[in-house]
């Protein structure tokens, strides 16, 4: 199945658009936190700066911020709905204080060199103008020995049920994506409907 570029804007900030978007994938954002927040406490993670870039309405970041209670988070996205959303869940939630959402473009992110200790990039590879500029910046902003998850619906027939997979790409074309940045070492898992990419547990003995 050929590649279909995405029809939407990229940015949701169509107001009734976001709304809906949250509403849908509301589950899915928790069940991404679930997971990420077993994976890291694996990792023996407890503190440091947690970055969800391209945060949409900020659910996975909130829910990773109810778990690790001594852990930062910052989460950014250009659509202004949704990080209005974000924010008053974040307030609802009472974890404000350690997590902000911030309107920033994630080919330019506005933080300094090594400065997260994990960094998330979800349902976003397929949907940006650059993907490899965004991945250049994940790896710019994640310190050393920092963990990195990436994930995104992949394309397969299943298009022909969901238009939205069609704009996806395929394991090997987010393969090639991947080879293409900088970003370090990890596994790409590909799964029914989305693909994985992580460092591995102790990321200072990547490529030993
Ligand atoms: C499919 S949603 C994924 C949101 C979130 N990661 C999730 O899993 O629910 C894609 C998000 O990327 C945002 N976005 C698209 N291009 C962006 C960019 N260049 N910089 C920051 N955010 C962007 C959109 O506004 C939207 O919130």
């Amino acid at each position: 199945m050929k590649r279909r570029t995405p029809k939407r804007d990229p940015v949701f900030n169509d107001l009734a658009f976001a709304g809906r978007y949250a509403k849908k994938h509301l589950k899915m954002a928790r069940n991404f936190g679930e997971e990420y927040a077993r994976k890291l406490r694996t990792r023996g993670f407890q503190k440091g700066r947690v970055l969800d870039s391209g945060c949409g309405f900020g659910e996975t970041l909130i829910y990773l911020a109810k778990t690790f209670p001594e852990a930062e988070f910052a989460g950014v996205d250009l659509s202004e709905p949704l990080l209005e959303l974000a924010m008053s869940s974040a307030a609802k939630a009472n974890v404000s204080g350690r997590v902000e959402f911030k309107k920033a473009d994630v080919h330019s992110l506005p933080y300094p060199e090594n400065h997260f200790t994990t960094v998330l990039n979800i349902n976003m590879l397929h949907l940006v103008t650059d993907p490899v500029k965004m991945l250049n910046e994940l790896e710019r902003v994640l310190r050393d020995d920092g963990h990195l998850f990436i994930a995104d619906i992949r394309r397969s027939w299943i298009g022909f049920l969901e238009p939205e997979f069609k704009s996806a790409f395929t394991v090997a074309e987010a393969r090639a994506i991947l080879d293409k940045s900088a970003i370090r070492k990890g596994m790409l898992n590909a799964g029914f409907l989305w693909w994985r990419f992580e460092t591995q547990k102790n990321p200072l003995k990547q490529g030993v």
